[in-house]
């Protein structure tokens, strides 16, 4: 059996293994459900974009993880040490990130409806960058700036108008979109004129985010062109010539063996290559440059692993195959129809041929982790269950519904499992009540 990832394997008695250990004896000893994080992929991933970008791009360029994909304390200790930047899109994560000890000067501050509050929060936190998304905000910059008595670095967040071809709630760089402003109506051209009268602005450039989970060749290349012609003709119209470009998020990531690869370090080196090309085309001075991975930092450091609880086979409809976990841990399914692959742990030389829908624990019909995934026929109670993949927009996107308890992170570092968040108690179900 070939596995999705170079972090998963089998051992001698069978078991699935995950970053080197065994983890049947990982569930006997932290329980299930349980995330784990393989800390060496992490970092393996975070020092081949450090590099690729000290390489290919100007100086001053580099990549900023995307929290939303997965945050807490621990992980952006890990970012730290691996030297990466970061873009955070909540006060909360800046709070994460500040409790770290995270290098604020290198953030990115996103979001679409920063409330006053938020801005104020940045500013105090000494936040490095505002990627502004509309005119409200620049007013509020500008006036929140002005109390502080500061000027505040910010970038505005375009919309290309380029159509990732990825699954609709993911779908962000096109012209009808929440996010940004639109190049094609003349709202990226008004917003830009407006930044640059502020006082307590300093416009520093452009950023975009064209989509998630995308795999198609050119999205990126298209994106660059439609950015530094904007870029361009700011600069001849407007007299601005901005220092920074990023393109945001989105380097897909292969969730089951049907899914293309693509190697991010390689397409870093092509949209390089156009980088250069058009700046040269443009004689546009190379400005630093950015781009915002999240999943493909962290997901394939992922492992969710849960045990089986029932097996009800339905004569001439389907097997249901039960666990302890669901959409409160990992809604993708539930909301994007996401595939992933499910493997029973304790049984990895079982061929997994009879084809079941796993479900989640939640009172609600549409928790399903997976349908028509194949499973060993032996499956049964008791059973490891391991959901592959789970790096990212797992535990960042998962509630407490029904009053589950949320998962413990364990993060694995040469072989050495580490509780990173604690499982959680009935007491945090309480903790917000007065
Ligand atoms: N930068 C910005 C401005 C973004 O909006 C995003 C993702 C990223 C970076 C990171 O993109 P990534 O490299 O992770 O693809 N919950 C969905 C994904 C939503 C992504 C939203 N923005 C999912 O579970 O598939």
């Amino acid at each position: 059996m070939t596995y999705l990832c170079d972090n998963i394997g089998k051992n001698t008695e069978g078991h699935l293994t995950f970053a080197g250990l065994d983890t049947v004896e990982l569930a006997k000893a932290f329980g299930t459900p349980l995330y784990l994080l393989d800390e060496n992929k992490i970092r393996a991933h975070c020092k081949a974009f450090r590099s690729a970008f000290e390489t290919l791009f100007p100086a001053g360029s580099l990549p900023l993880y995307a929290g939303k994909a997965n945050a807490f304390t621990g992980l952006y200790k890990i970012l730290k040490e691996e030297g990466m930047g970061i873009d955070v899109v909540s006060p909360g994560e800046l709070y994460l990130a500040n409790r770290a000890a995270f290098d604020l000067s290198h953030t990115f501050f996103h979001g679409n409806n920063k409330t006053d509050a938020d801005i104020d929060y940045a500013m105090e936190l000494g936040v490095g960058y505002f990627v502004a998304d509309n005119l409200e905000e620049i007013e509020a910059i500008e006036e929140i700036a002005a109390k502080r008595n500061i000027k505040q670095k910010v970038l505005l967040r375009l919309t290309p108008g380029i159509d990732p071809h990825t699954y609709e709630a993911v779908n962000t760089g096109r012209v009808d979109s929440k996010f940004g402003s639109a190049i094609a109506t003349g709202q990226a051209d008004e917003i830009t004129a407006l930044t640059l009268q502020k006082e307590h602005i300093e416009l520093c450039g452009f950023h975009c985010h064209v989509g998630s989970q995308v795999f198609y060749e050119d999205v990126f290349e298209r994106a660059l062109d439609v950015m530094l012609d904007f870029a361009a003709k700011v600069r001849d119209t407007l007299g601005f010539t901005a220092s920074m470009l990023d393109l945001g998020g989105g380097f897909g990531v292969p969730y089951t063996e049907k899914d293309p690869k693509i190697d991010p370090i390689e397409r870093l080196a092509s949209i390089a290559e156009r980088f250069h090309k058009t700046c040269k085309a443009l004689f546009f001075p190379e400005p630093a440059f950015f781009m915002e991975p999240g999943r493909s930092i962290v997901a394939d450091a992922g492992m969710t692993l849960y045990t089986v609880g029932s097996v009800k086979e339905i004569p001439g409809y389907k097997t249901y195959v039960s666990v302890d976990g669901g959409m409160a841990d990992n809604p993708r399914y539930a909301l994007y129809r996401s595939p992933y692959t499910c493997l029973v742990a304790n049984k990895q030389n079982e061929a997994h041929e009879k084809l079941v829908t796993v479900a989640g624990r939640c009172c609600e019909s549409g928790d399903l982790i997976q349908e028509n995934v194949p499973l060993p026929a032996s499956t049964k109670k008791g059973d490891l269950l391991a959901v592959c993949t789970t790096g990212a927009y797992n535990d960042s996107m998962a509630s407490d519904y029904n009053k589950l308890l949320r998962p413990p992170i364990v993060l694995i570092k040469n072989k050495i499992p580490r509780l990173a968040l604690r499982r959680g108690r009935f007491e945090d179900l309480v903790g917000r009540e007065g």
